[in-house]
């Protein structure tokens, strides 16, 4: 098993590109099927999330080549075939190929999915609104298994703004006859994008990035070149890395408006951010700390709320900061157990159901080169809370789980490395 070896202290300068978005990728990736033709998908980082979805596509005839970071696909002849239920489950993203294999085939036929080990993870919302829109779904011994009746324009209510039903139920709707309208649709940027991408390709969709999405089905998609956006994600992450371990940063193939709840909460935290059109510099000068004594809170809630998906990181730096922050978690369950793992560097954080507090300590200590202190990471974005609270610990700090870390990032010891820290992948038996 592949490990993190981090040795804390380093300030972080210079500057880091951002990778495309794994969230955007993942959508616009199950929508091949339903595109007759070739496409490029540009500048698409390599990750095992990626890897696995792309596994599937093969599966279905889609001819994959990837060229300079460029995915050239040809899903021009695709035959129906069973879907591996051993790469079905490595990834969540596995279930939007759903939506576009009923999109091109009719019908379709999945194992339930996997994913990151950060709560139950239903997918009723996906699978009632495909019913829905006129579509017959039954699941039986672990799988799902679709028909198109009929084209029914219906309107789907999302009791909850899911990002994956949201998306389904658009790839379900894309081609055909039918008209459909969701109503209380996911908002995220990634939405936004799939929607471009599709609409380039001749799709007839609206309102993307508000409640309300109309699609008109058409009959047919045809493929295009496309650049899907940076990574919100990833981006709000090596600004958390900046804020909780100092130096001067400069990201990137950004675009800082999908990050602003995030440089609201850090400059009020006093960290200093400043962002053109595609750039965002993050500095904090550890050696004149302005971070003054102040209680704080973080909401997860869906886009354009703090995103889930940068709460552990978020939560890393608040673990160094003066004063209480209150962190309360609305998605997902299980995203607390990066705070038992920094507990072992010295955080200080009390759990109650969905409620951390965590009260800022003035610093987190690893251990000797030959004793390190070991945390693991429970998913992906612990793991890069953990790889931040590393870099801000004295002393030494493995993370184990590196594995899951690279199903967001395509190189994070090359990111970090290039801009200061002491970060190396080893390999240690257990
Ligand atoms: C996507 C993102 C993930 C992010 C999450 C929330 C991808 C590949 N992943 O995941 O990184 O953390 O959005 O921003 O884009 N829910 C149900 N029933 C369903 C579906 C979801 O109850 O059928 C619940 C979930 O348990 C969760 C909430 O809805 O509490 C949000 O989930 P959802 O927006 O669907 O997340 P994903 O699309 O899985």
């Amino acid at each position: 098993m592949e490990k993190f070896l981090i040795e804390g202290g380093n300030t972080l300068h210079g500057t880091i590109r951002i990778q495309s978005a794994k969230n955007a990728c993942l959508p616009i990736l199950a929508a091949i099927p339903l595109i007759e033709g070739r496409t490029i998908i540009r500048d698409v980082p390599k990750i095992s999330d990626i890897d696995n979805l792309l596994h599937i596509l093969a599966g279905f005839g889609v001819k994959i080549q990837w060229k300079n970071g460029d995915l050239h696909l040809d899903s021009t002849n695709l035959v129906m075939n069973e879907i591996n239920v051993e790469t079905a489950k490595k990834i969540r993203g596995s279930i939007l190929v759903l939506g576009s294999l009923i999109g091109r085939f009719g019908s379709a036929s999945l194992p339930f999915p996997g994913g990151c080990n950060i709560g139950a993870r239903p997918i009723d919302l996906h699978l009632n609104g495909l019913r829905d829109i006129g579509i017959n779904v039954r699941e039986r011994n672990g799988m799902i298994n679709c028909i198109a009746k009929r084209a029914k324009s219906s309107a789907v209510y999302l009791d909850f703004p899911s990002v994956g039903a949201t998306e389904n139920i658009i790839l379900a709707s894309v081609r055909g006859s039918r008209s459909v309208k969701i109503i209380n649709a996911a908002k995220e940027p990634e939405i936004v994008d799939l929607v471009n991408f599709l609409r380039k390709c001749g799709a007839c969709i609206k309102g993307e990035g508000t409640d309300t999405v109309i699609i008109q089905g058409v009959k047919k998609l045809g493929g295009v070149d496309y650049t899907p956006i940076p990574d919100r994600i990833n981006t709000g992450s090596y600004m958390c890395a900046v804020a909780t371990v100092g130096g001067d940063v400069t990201l990137t193939n950004v675009i800082p408006e999908h990050n602003y709840s995030l440089i609201k909460k850090l400059i009020n935290s006093g960290i200093d951010i400043t962002y053109s059109t595609n750039s965002i510099r993050v500095v904090k000068d550890i050696n004149n700390n302005k971070t003054k004594l102040q209680n704080s809170s973080i909401q997860t809630a869906p886009y354009p709320g703090f995103s889930t998906d940068i709460q552990p990181q978020l939560g890393v730096f608040s673990s160094l900061k003066k004063g209480t922050t209150i962190v309360t978690e609305n998605l997902f369950e299980n995203r607390f157990k990066v705070y038992e793992e920094i507990a072992k560097l010295g955080a200080k954080v009390c759990i109650k159901d969905r409620k951390a507090t965590i009260t800022g300590v003035q610093r987190l200590v690893g251990g000797e080169r030959e004793n390190p202190v070991v945390v693991k990471a429970n998913d992906l974005r612990a793991g890069v809370g953990l790889v931040i609270a590393g870099m801000a610990a004295s002393g030494y700090t493995i993370v184990e789980r590196a594995d899951i870390v690279a199903r967001g990032h395509e190189d994070i010891v090359r990111d970090l490395a290039a801009v200061g820290a002491s970060i190396s992948l080893i390999c240690m038996e257990k």
